[in-house]
């Protein structure tokens, strides 16, 4: 019998019968079935409405032995509560409506109760648990405070973060307040995630590359953990995850987590001797999904032999699924990490 909590047992460092698997962004658009789906729906009306995020977050899963399945949402779904509605504009991404810049706009942001406000999250992740009883655990997420506040106050995606560091530099106090904010309101979507049934939880702070060390230690650290010490005590694993954090990986697991997510510019061996004891997802490039069989079997090889140094390895793209993988890539990753996966018990 394959263990169904292999995912679980890896993120605690405890043996499994190969290395558990499974894609950030594994629903979505490379998916036809989701595809079909997007044809009817708005991006926010899939999310919004608890059994069509049930429908998406479960089509991975029926298509693919993947070891975990992720609730469909967003990582911005809080903000429209907050006071800071926005839409995804076909090709550009994100567009915050009124961007966050003044000291007025900032005294304006609502610290939400997320189980009113995003309540259809939480409906979705207790449907999903019935569904996925006993066979797939459930991974909820939210988004970390500096990369929700540069959608804020740049208005959208970024390249520089100009007008989120001007705020930073210019203003400290202001901006101490927008990320307390924000870190209380994602403290409290997390852990009422976890109420309605997640069973690990992803802190996505997918920009914080684009800080220099010493500025995240005095920028964004306390907000991070002020997340992550509280949801220590839940019980529930936390993947701490980033991109371009290669000088900032023992900053950020200062900060917490129980697992540390990796993105494929560090090897893994050089990451389990920077982070010795802490369990570690990653790292395939997710551009090797278009690589021939030959290449991505290797690609994937090197990373089971990377994380093998680790208490535990869940293994992962470094970032997500890119929209023109083919799904058959997708199943011969997933079977290849299975064949060739660790056994240690
Ligand atoms: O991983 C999963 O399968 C769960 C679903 C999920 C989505 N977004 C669905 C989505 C998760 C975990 C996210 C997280 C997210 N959202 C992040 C952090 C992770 C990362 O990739 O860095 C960020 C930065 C966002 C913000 C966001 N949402 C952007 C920048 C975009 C546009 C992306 C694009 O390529 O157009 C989105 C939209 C979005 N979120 C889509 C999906 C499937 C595409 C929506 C569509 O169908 O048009």
């Amino acid at each position: 019998m394959p263990m169904w909590d292999r995912f679980l047992r890896a993120c605690w460092g405890q043996p499994v019968d190969t290395t558990p698997v499974w894609f950030m962004r594994q629903a979505g658009r490379y998916m036809p079935e989701y595809r079909a789906l997007r044809a009817k729906h708005s991006m926010l009306e899939l999310c919004r409405t608890p059994e069509l995020a049930v429908e998406v977050t479960l089509q991975p899963v029926r298509a693919f032995e993947v070891d975990a399945a992720i609730l469909f949402a967003d990582i911005l779904l809080p903000l429209e509560p907050m006071g800071a509605p926005f839409d995804f504009a076909a090709g550009e991404g994100p567009v915050i409506h009124n961007p966050v810049r003044t000291a007025e706009d900032v005294h304006a942001l609502r610290l939400i109760e997320p189980e009113e406000s995003l309540g259809y999250v939480m409906q979705a992740i207790g449907v999903l648990r019935r569904e996925l009883e006993g066979r797939t655990p459930l991974i909820g997420f939210a988004g970390a405070p500096f990369t929700l506040a540069s959608y804020l106050v740049e208005g959208g995606k970024s390249t520089s973060f100009l007008e989120t560091k001007r705020l930073m530099y210019n203003a400290p106090e202001l901006w101490g307040e927008l990320m307390g904010k924000l870190a209380e309101v994602v403290r409290r979507f997390l852990r009422a995630q976890i109420a309605a049934g997640a069973q690990a939880v992803q802190l996505f702070d997918s920009w914080i590359g684009a800080l220099s060390p010493s500025d995240y230690v005095t920028y964004v650290q306390p907000h991070v953990h002020h997340i992550l010490r509280d949801l220590a005590e839940t019980g529930v694993p936390v993947i701490h995850f980033g991109t371009g954090t290669a000088t900032l990986l023992e900053l950020q697991r200062d900060a917490g987590g129980t697992v540390m997510g990796i993105d494929w510019r560090v090897p893994l061996e050089q990451a389990v001797q920077r982070l010795p004891g802490i369990p570690l997802q990653g790292n395939l490039d997710p551009t090797m999904l278009m690589a021939p069989r030959p290449l991505l079997e290797t690609a994937i090889s090197q990373v089971l032999r990377g994380g093998q140094g680790a208490p535990g390895h869940v293994f992962n793209v470094g970032h997500g699924i890119l929209q023109q993988t083919d799904p058959k890539q997708v199943a011969l990753a997933i079977e290849t990490v299975h064949r060739l996966g660790v056994r240690g018990s």
